[in-house]
């Protein structure tokens, strides 16, 4: 009886859901209604730092290709792979001169090819980086459009005369520092750039630019990936009449003013493009993750669609805006994802922001605050998204002088901004000179960490940050309450712990975070919750001082983390 209910439930939420999917997306629910990118762990590889298979300093898809092992074992189902198409790299890739092909540095369309094959073989999911607000000005659309103000191309990219002579057309600034428009003598014009110079932004009013961006995925899509992170997709739209933006008080790190982007930055026009883009997707039985910059829940939920119609996994990155270890902070967060009704999709890192092995590390536990981090962004409902390095607790190696600095933000920016070079240093396979990237002089330097925190090291050390992380994500994998569950806070007024419950049918796992650095014991009564029991038995913790699975007194080390699964 219980069976048919729970197979009615499902026809009826599978029929729910196939007025809002396709087809296609109904064909992949799991059996408790859930698709494949909801049960999987995603990981970020910057493909310039991942592995370098011919060494030359610099990482390629081979080099990723022979790395799925340990990706495999590690617990990762999807790969995101930042730009690796053609491009002269000013801004390391996000400006794209071909969509549709590989980067010679990276490698060709077939070792792509193959490099998809060996993932589906290892059952992990390619996810693609598409860079839609810009391209290089090397792209061919861009060399057509600047080449003269009638030609073919010219409107797919934004070209305005100016206010006055030697004037840009508005006062909108680069989010790269100084203006955002660029002057181009040979046709008279400005073209608009929110990003660098090298960095133009491609016109979304234009039909013919938005079908040969769709094309453009309808052609990786063929070529096996299974979706799009979508780079800056605040920013596709710009107020056609170029109104000014309003400036704030004070100056930031590139000595312009600061400035409210409010006529070039989440314009409601971002939405109905999503739209389009999701239809494509879901002929594709594809996932798009947004790169979603939002700065309330409102703005979150948005992204999601009215009908889940748009983004299926925009990244809540108001969550690691929480750069602290504060239980109330990260509850708050936590309860704005819940609430926007759609699947909520925690990070903790990537290319853009410092690594967070330093921004929640003390500089003494960063070890074991690594794992309570990896314990609560790993146990939430929703899906992760890691940073590569992130499970070894690889730390950033921040340029100490102008002249080594890499990222165009950290040369305009310098002193003050240093760029995001730091976060983004080679991998740290072992404790080898380069640490085992390869077996020349990476175009980054490694932190002198590597020496204790590689790949090789750790997985010999069972108190490791991979062991946590390898432990972790095997739970994640095979414990329904963690995959199915909902999110219940517990004790909410404690200022140190941050606990919660994940409960599934007649499940439940509990977790327990301590972010304080004093010992801490906590007391939980489940019952109503529906587990009268108080008793848990351990799945996995930290804490060196057993806490025995009594849930009326589970005694955590400082930064500890414990999970248990809950007895009835
Ligand atoms: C966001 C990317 O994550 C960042 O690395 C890049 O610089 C900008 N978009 C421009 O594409």
């Amino acid at each position: 009886m219980l069976r048919n209910l729970r197979l009615l439930a499902l026809l009826i939420v599978s029929a729910c859901v196939s007025t809002s999917f396709s087809q296609a997306q109904t064909r992949t629910l799991d059996s408790e209604g859930h698709q494949w990118w909801q049960n999987a762990v995603f990981y970020e590889i910057y493909p310039r730092s991942f592995a370098d298979s011919n060494n030359d300093g610099i990482g390629d898809l081979k080099g990723i290709d022979s790395k799925l092992d340990y990706l495999k074992d590690l617990g990762v189902d999807a790969l995101w792979i930042s730009p690796c198409y053609p491009s002269p790299q000013v801004d390391f890739g996000y400006d794209v001169s071909d969509y549709e092909n590989i980067d010679p540095m990276y490698g060709t369309l077939k070792d792509f090819e193959h490099l998809a094959r060996d993932a589906k073989k290892h059952d992990i999911r390619i996810i693609m980086d598409f860079v839609l607000n810009h391209t290089s000005p090397q792209h061919k659309w861009f060399l057509d459009s600047a080449s003269s103000r009638t030609s073919a191309h010219r409107d797919w990219y934004i070209w305005r005369d100016s206010k006055a002579p030697g004037v840009p057309p508005n006062n909108w600034l680069s989010g790269f520092g100084g203006s955002a428009w660029q002057f181009d003598p040979k046709t008279g014009q400005y073209y608009y750039h929110f990003f660098a110079i090298g960095q133009p932004d491609l016109n979304w009013r234009n039909p013919a630019v938005e079908k040969a961006m769709f094309d453009v995925t309808r052609f990786w899509y063929k070529h096996g990936v299974s979706g799009f992170r979508l780079d800056a997709v605040d920013l596709l739209f710009e107020d056609p009449d170029l109104h000014d933006n309003p400036l704030l008080e004070g100056k930031n790190e590139f000595g312009d003013a600061n400035m409210q982007n409010k006529y070039n930055d989440k314009l409601p026009e971002v939405h109905t493009e999503l739209k389009k883009l999701r239809k494509v997707a879901d002929e594709n039985n594809a996932v798009l993750i947004g790169e979603t910059y939002t700065s309330n829940r409102d703005e979150l939920k948005e992204y999601y669609g009215d009908h889940n119609d748009e983004v299926q996994m925009p990244m809540d990155f108001m969550f690691c805006t929480v750069d602290k270890l504060s239980p109330a902070e990260f509850r708050t967060q936590i309860a704005n994802a819940e609430s926007t009704g759609g699947w909520p999709v925690y990070v903790i890192g990537n290319h853009d922001m410092p690594r967070s092995y330093e921004r929640y590390g003390d500089g003494k536990h960063n070890d074991q605050i690594a794992k309570l981090m990896a314990g609560m962004y790993l146990t939430l409902r929703g899906t992760p998204i890691m940073y590569y390095g992130e499970e070894l607790g690889m730390e950033n190696n921040d340029p100490t002088r102008k002249e080594d600095v890499k990222d165009p933000i950290g040369i305009a920016g310098w002193p003050k901004e240093k760029g995001r070079d730091g976060e983004r240093t080679p991998m740290q396979w072992n404790d080898s000179p380069n640490a085992g990237f390869s077996q020349t002089t990476p175009w980054l330097p490694v932190p002198a960490s590597y020496k204790t925190h590689n790949v090789s090291g750790e997985l010999a050390d069972p108190a490791s940050v991979l062991q946590f992380y390898r432990h972790l994500l095997a739970l994640r994998h095979q414990d329904h309450a963690l995959l199915y569950g909902d999110y219940v806070a517990l004790n909410q007024d404690n200022p140190n712990v941050l606990s919660y419950l994940r409960r599934y049918k007649d499940e439940a796992v509990i977790v327990v975070l301590n972010m304080s650095a004093t010992a801490q014991q906590v007391s939980f009564d489940l019952s109503g919750e529906g587990f009268p029991s108080a008793k848990a038995t351990t799945l996995l913790t930290t804490s060196t001082g057993a806490p025995g699975g009594q849930l009326n007194q589970v005694a955590l080390d400082p930064f500890a983390v414990y999970i248990g699964k809950v007895s009835r």
